[in-house]
């Protein structure tokens, strides 16, 4: 029962109504108006883009935009990104707590067995033209996994979603490196099981049948990172379309393809390829250069955006940004790329835009996206790919709220709309 309510008066046609609306408080964060009773006033609310709305409740991860922190199911990210490991936070963004070791052990010899996909999914790839961009690929092979995996594919029961997530985080690493392998006209790798999640990946990406592969540990330890700073981020867009498709009893297969293409965006999960496009465009560092994109950027008339600057919630620095920044560091100058041009556009741009009253006045600060391409690139991944690394990453927060809406009480998703369209009128041929 709500322990507090708020009382809304509705003067509409000189007519007075008030009514009680039940305000509920979460475990930390601001607290929501249940509205649903204004249906039965003939009422709906009107939030476009959802920026005061709250779509479900959840607990695996929690936001705070002014203070910049971003923590999943109560740990912060600043701590999970230096201690943890990618594969250990599936375990707590799936189940909800650390696993012990023989839980850690067991999930991850789960993940380890379900890295490869069944053969005939190879063929899915000939359809593709050789430079189809790889985020087209991963939609395409990603929802017709469903026509593989029948046996365990019944939503209404827990191990049947547990499994299918299970399948989903182990072979996106796999198909995603088939893409590259398959834009770059070489043959696939199969996944090693002697290998970790990072590092599987980094070699099914770059090893080549004709010389050993050597694994960079930077590398790997990067990509880990790269893979926590992306795993999961509330009810972001595509989060949201996947609890959108999943309410529709939609089978999981289908309901990741759906945020995977939602990701696609440039503003939301394409950001990080347009980020280093940006950094192109800029060419070099000069004061004069970058004052001049500053300036594009904040000209009403152009469209041209920074990309990788500002957020829908943070209203101060992504922390993830921080930890990215950091990593860059430390990844550039293991590589002996501490001079990487790119990187020092990055990081000229980002004093001078922080130092702008523009972007002071909009809190617009670098987002997770501003760094982690430089990082790719130093790695040797094509910017085709670095939003194909954002939905492997992000494909355990996507199940992970897929699996939690499943298990609780939910209903089918379906939002309303205010109509300013032409009111009745009769047919009359105007042929
Ligand atoms: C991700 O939701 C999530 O959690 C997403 C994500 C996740 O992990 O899932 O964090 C991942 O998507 C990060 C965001 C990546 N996108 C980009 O970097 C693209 C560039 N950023 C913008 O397009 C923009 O900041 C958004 C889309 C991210 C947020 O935009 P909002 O919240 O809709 O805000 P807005 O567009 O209304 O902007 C408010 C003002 C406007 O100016 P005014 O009309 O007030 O004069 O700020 C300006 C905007 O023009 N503005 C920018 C800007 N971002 C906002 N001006 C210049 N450059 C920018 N990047």
């Amino acid at each position: 029962m709500a322990k507090k309510t708020a009382t809304l008066t509705l003067n509409i046609d000189d007519e007075t109504k008030c009514m009680d609306l039940p305000i509920y408080s979460g475990t930390v964060g601001p607290d929501v108006i249940d509205v649903g009773s204004l249906l039965s006033e003939g009422l709906f609310t009107y939030d476009p883009g959802f920026m005061a709305t709250s779509a479900c409740r959840s607990s695996i991860t929690y936001i705070d935009g002014g203070k910049g922190t971003l923590m999943h199911r109560g740990y912060p990210i600043e701590q999970l990104a230096q201690k943890s490991s990618f594969v250990e936070l599936c375990y707590l963004l799936l189940f909800g707590e650390l696993p012990d070791g023989q839980q850690y052990t067991h999930f991850e010899s789960r993940i380890r067995n379900h890295t490869m996909v069944h053969d005939q999914i190879n063929n899915f790839f000939k359809g593709f033209r050789r430079d189809a961009h790889p985020m087209s690929i991963l939609c395409g092979v990603v929802g017709g996994l469903a026509a593989f995996y029948h046996d365990h594919m019944d939503i209404t029961v827990k191990e049947d979603r547990e499994i299918s997530a299970i399948r989903l985080i182990a072979k996106m690493p796999t198909i995603a490196a088939m893409s590259y392998k398959y834009n770059i006209g070489q043959p696939f790798n199969y996944p090693r099981n002697d290998l970790s999640y990072s590092e599987n990946f980094l070699y099914m990406m770059f090893s080549n049948p004709c010389e050993e592969y050597k694994l960079n540990p930077v590398c790997a330890k990067a990509m880990d990172r790269i893979f926590m700073l992306h795993a999961d981020h509330e009810q972001n867009a595509s989060t949201s379309t996947v609890r959108m498709a999943g309410s529709t009893g939609a089978n999981p297969f289908a309901c990741i393809s759906a945020g995977i293409a939602a990701l696609w965006g440039p503003a939301h999960g394409g950001a990080n390829e347009a980020v280093l496009k940006m950094l192109d465009e800029i060419g070099d560092a000069s004061e004069e250069n970058i004052q001049h994109f500053i300036d594009r950027a904040k000209d009403k008339n152009d469209p041209y955006r920074l990309m990788g600057f500002g957020h829908r919630v943070y209203s101060s620095f992504d922390p993830r940004a921080r930890v990215m920044k950091e990593t860059c560091d430390e990844v550039l100058t293991e590589l002996g790329m501490a001079d990487e041009p790119q990187l020092k556009i990055a990081k000229r741009l980002e004093q001078i835009a922080l130092e702008d009253d523009y972007f002071i006045e909009r809190k617009l600060y670098p987002n997770v996206d501003f760094y982690s391409g430089i990082i790719l690139k130093a790695m040797g991944i094509p910017t085709n790919m670095f939003t194909v690394i954002f939905a492997v990453s992000r494909t355990v927060g996507w199940i992970s709220h897929w699996h939690e809406m499943l298990s609780d009480s939910y209903k089918l998703g379906r939002p309303r709309q205010l109509y300013v369209g032409s009111s009745q009128r009769d047919y009359r041929s105007k042929k």
